[in-house]
C-alpha cells in the first residue's frame, strides 16, 4: 500500500485543467452514486494488462493503444465500436506477422471523455464561455446551459463507458476477433490490398495448424483475444468515486480502465493527477511533450513507480515530427542511468496539429508517419526497445488528418470532418500506419 495516499488526497494537491462545479451538492450526490455502481473493470484485469505491459517494456509485445480523441454521446454506436475495434485487430494482425511478437491491444474508449484544454474559455462574437472539455463535463454547443460543467454527465459516461466495454468484451471473445475471421476484417471502404496478402497467408497459416491439430488451450488463443480499455485520468473525482480497493490484497485499483495515463499538460511532479494515480496499482501512462526535464522525469519516475515494476508506468512520447532527436535521447539517457524499467511509446498524433487553410484543425500524415519512423530510429540507435504506438483513430472512413494513401486534401477535410475535438487518423490510414511501423521493426 502507498504511504501517505488515499483516494481523495489528490485534493491536497494543485488540480490543473478541473471544471468547476457550481453546485457542490449535485456534484456529492453523483460521486456518491457512482462510488455505490459496480466497477468497470476489476483488479485482476488491470494487474494481467500491467504483465502483459511488462512483456512490452522487455521487448518481447508491442503496445497499440488507439480510439477516439474524445468519444462522443452523439457518436455513439454499435457500428462505432465494432470498426475502430476491427481496424485495431487488422493493425495487430499485420505486426504480429511481420514482428513474430504478440500486440498488446489497448482502445482509447469506454471512457475516453474528458478533456484539456489551452484556455479555460472560448470567446465567439464577442461572448465569452467555457471551453468545451469533453461530454462527461460540459457540451459542444456554443451556448451558456451546454457549456456550464454539469456534474450528472459524470452518470451518462459511467454507462456509455459499461455499454462500451460490454461489447467490446463481447467482441473479444465471442468469435468476432476469432482469427479465422482475419479476412473478413477488411473493411468495405478501406479494403488494403496489403492487409488481404497478410490475411490470406495468416488464414492459411491458421489452418494449417488446425489441420495438424491444435489443444484446447491453442485453440482459444485463435478463437479469442484479449482488449483492454485506457483514457487519460484527467477528471478526479470521477476517478475517485470509481476506485475500489481489491478485498484479497488491500491495493486501491482505478475501475474506471485497465490502464490510465496523465496527460502532458497536468503532469506536475507535485499536482493532483499524479498524486491520484501514484496511489492506484493500475498500469500507468505519462504523456510526454518537449517541455518535460530530465529533472521532471526522475522524479516521476520515483512517485509513479517507486519499485520499478516493469509494465506499470508506459512513457508516451509526443515531441512532433523532426523534433524527436532534439528530445528523446536525454530521456532515454536519464531512465537507463536511473535504471528504470519504462515501455517507450510515440504519440505521432499530438505534436503533428496545424491549423489548415480552410480553418480545419487537421494533422499532415506524412508528419505522423515520419514522428514514428524518428521515434523508433531513435530507440534501435540509443539500444532501447521501441515498445508501441499511441494514436488518434477510428474505423470510420473520416476526413480529418490530410494525406494518406487515399489522398485527403485540404479542401476534402469539410466532406466527413467528424471528431468532437483532435484530428483523428481513418481506417485505411491507421493501417498505413500499422505497415510502417512493421516494416521499421524488421530492419
Ligand atoms: C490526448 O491524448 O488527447 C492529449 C490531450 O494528449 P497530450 O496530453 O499529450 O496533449
Ligand atoms: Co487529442
Amino acid at each position: 500500500m502507498t504511504v501517505n495516499w488515499s483516494a481523495d488526497s489528490w485534493k491536497n494537491h494543485t488540480a490543473l485543467q478541473m471544471p468547476d462545479y457550481e453546485d457542490k451538492a449535485a456534484l456529492d450526490r453523483v460521486t456518491a452514486k457512482l462510488a455505490s455502481y459496480p466497477p468497470l473493470v476489476f483488479a485482476g484485469e488491470a494487474r494481467a494488462l500491467k504483465a502483459r505491459l511488462g512483456d512490452v517494456a522487455r521487448g518481447e509485445a508491442f503496445l497499440m493503444q488507439g480510439g477516439d480523441c474524445a468519444e462522443s454521446f452523439a457518436e455513439f454506436s454499435g457500428d462505432m465500436i465494432r470498426d475502430t475495434f476491427k481496424v485495431m485487430l487488422q493493425m495487430a494482425v499485420t505486426l504480429t506477422f511481420a514482428t513474430r511478437k504478440p500486440v498488446v491491444k489497448v482502445g482509447r474508449m469506454a471512457g475516453q471523455f474528458a478533456k484539456p484544454r489551452s484556455a479555460p474559455t472560448e470567446t465567439k462574437d464577442g461572448v465569452e464561455l467555457p471551453s468545451y472539455r469533453g461530454d462527461i463535463i460540459n457540451e459542444l454547443d456554443f451556448t451558456p446551459e451546454a457549456r456550464r460543467p454539469n456534474p450528472d454527465k459524470m452518470l451518462e459516461a459511467y454507462l456509455h463507458a459499461a455499454a462500451t466495454l460490454n461489447l467490446l468484451r463481447a467482441f473479444a471473445t465471442g468469435g468476432y476477433a476469432d482469427l479465422e475471421r482475419v479476412t473478413d476484417w477488411n473493411l468495405d471502404f478501406a479494403k488494403d490490398e496489403r492487409y488481404a496478402q497478410t490475411a490470406q497467408r495468416v488464414s492459411q497459416a491458421v489452418a494449417f495448424m488446425k489441420a495438424c491439430g491444435v489443444d484446447a488451450d491453442t485453440a482459444q488463443e485463435i478463437a479469442t483475444t484479449e482488449y483492454y480499455t485506457s483514457h487519460e485520468a484527467l477528471l478526479l473525482p470521477y476517478e475517485q468515486a470509481l476506485a475500489r480497493v481489491d478485498s484479497t490484497t488491500g491495493d486501491t485499483v482505478a475501475c474506471s480502465a485497465h490502464m490510465l495515463w496523465i496527460g502532458d499538460r497536468t503532469r506536475q511532479p507535485d499536482g493532483a493527477h499524479v498524486e491520484f494515480c501514484r496511489g492506484v496499482v493500475n498500469p500507468i501512462g505519462v504523456k510526454c511533450g518537449p517541455s518535460m526535464t530530465v529533472e521532471d522525469l526522475k522524479q516521476l519516475m520515483g512517485i509513479l513507480n517507486p519499485e520499478n515494476e516493469p509494465g506499470r508506468l508506459t512513457l508516451i512520447n509526443r515531441f512532433g515530427a523532426g523534433k524527436v532527436g532534439d528530445h528523446l535521447p536525454k530521456l532515454i539517457e536519464t531512465v537507463k542511468a536511473e535504471g528504470a524499467n519504462v515501455v517507450w511509446c510515440c504519440d505521432p498524433m499530438h505534436g503533428n496539429t496545424v491549423k489548415a487553410e480552410s480553418g480545419y484543425k487537421t494533422r499532415p500524415f506524412e508528419r505522423i508517419l515520419q514522428e514514428t519512423r524518428e521515434f523508433i530510429d531513435t530507440c534501435q540507435e540509443q539500444d532501447v526497445y521501441p515498445g508501441g504506438v499511441h494514436l488518434e483513430m477510428t474505423g470510420k472512413d473520416v476526413t480529418e488528418c490530410t494525406g494518406g494513401m487515399r489522398e485527403v486534401t485540404d479542401a476534402g477535410l469539410s466532406s466527413r470532418y467528424h471528431t468532437a475535438c483532435d484530428p483523428r487518423l481513418n481506417a485505411s490510414q491507421s493501417l498505413e500506419v500499422a505497415f510502417l511501423i512493421a516494416e521499421e521493426m524488421e530492419r
